[in-house]
């Protein structure tokens, strides 16, 4: 498993898992529970059940389970589109309660300088050879702004993690009721310290001080 999901996974204790965006399988099968199920479009799995199909089909047209099916633990990776992202964390709310643990991957704009890309362009052309991570990064400032029932922390990590859970009360970040309006704006939060990425050691301790979720 991933080293930052595998952190987190500690943690937690799920029972359940979900991930959308199943890559070559290798992070999906070395989840140790029998109880998982990933969302993506190709791909085939040896463990757990594989959704066949886009999460946004998936979970608008062919979602195989009850309304009260919730997963404990979530890894987002699927199509890396700050829209997309949002969807799909839009969908996972309503698949999570209190106590589920969401993780993001590849938030961190500044490896290599992704926050300069808007939209999707060839791969090898943009990234030198590093995966895509498109503008997933993004869906901080979403969280921050706009999802004042969650909480989170971010992990430097390349190429960044963001780890978020339910606050036990609904907190309003009045300093930030403004959405910014440019990359520059939200960079700035970045700049100015009120977005901190931080080491995992760190980013550990930030998710129990916060009272992130422990079994
Ligand atoms: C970065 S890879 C996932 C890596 C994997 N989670 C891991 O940890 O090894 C992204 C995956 O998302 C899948 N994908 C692309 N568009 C998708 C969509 N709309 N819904 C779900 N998955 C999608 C791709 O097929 C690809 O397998």
């Amino acid at each position: 498993m991933r080293d930052v999901l595998e952190a987190f996974f500690k943690l937690r204790k799920p029972t359940s898992y979900l991930e959308i965006g199943l890559g070559d399988g290798r992070n999906f099968e070395s989840v140790p529970l029998e109880d998982k199920v990933c969302i993506s479009p190709n791909g085939s799995v040896q463990s757990g059940r594989l959704l066949r199909g886009t999460s946004d089909g998936i979970f608008a047209a062919s979602w195989p389970y009850n309304v009260d099916r919730f997963f404990e633990m979530v890894f987002i990776d699927g199509f890396h589109s700050a829209n997309q992202v949002t969807r799909d964390l839009s969908n996972v709310l309503l698949r999570t309660q209190k106590d589920s643990v969401i993780l993001i991957h590849d938030v961190n704009p500044f490896y290599p300088p992704y926050h300069e890309i808007e939209e999707r362009t060839l791969p090898e052309k943009l990234n030198n050879g590093h995966a895509w991570m498109g503008n997933v990064w993004k869906i901080i400032f979403e969280i921050h702004n706009w999802m004042e029932q969650l909480d989170y922390v971010l992990i430097k990590d390349k190429p960044g993690w963001l780890v978020a859970w339910y606050n036990d009360q609904l907190l309003l970040r009045d300093e930030y009721i403004n959405k910014p309006s440019s990359n520059s704006e939200m960079l700035n939060l970045i700049e100015d310290g009120t977005i901190v990425y931080y080491p995992l050691q760190e980013a550990i301790q930030q998710y129990i001080q916060k009272g992130g979720p422990v079994k």
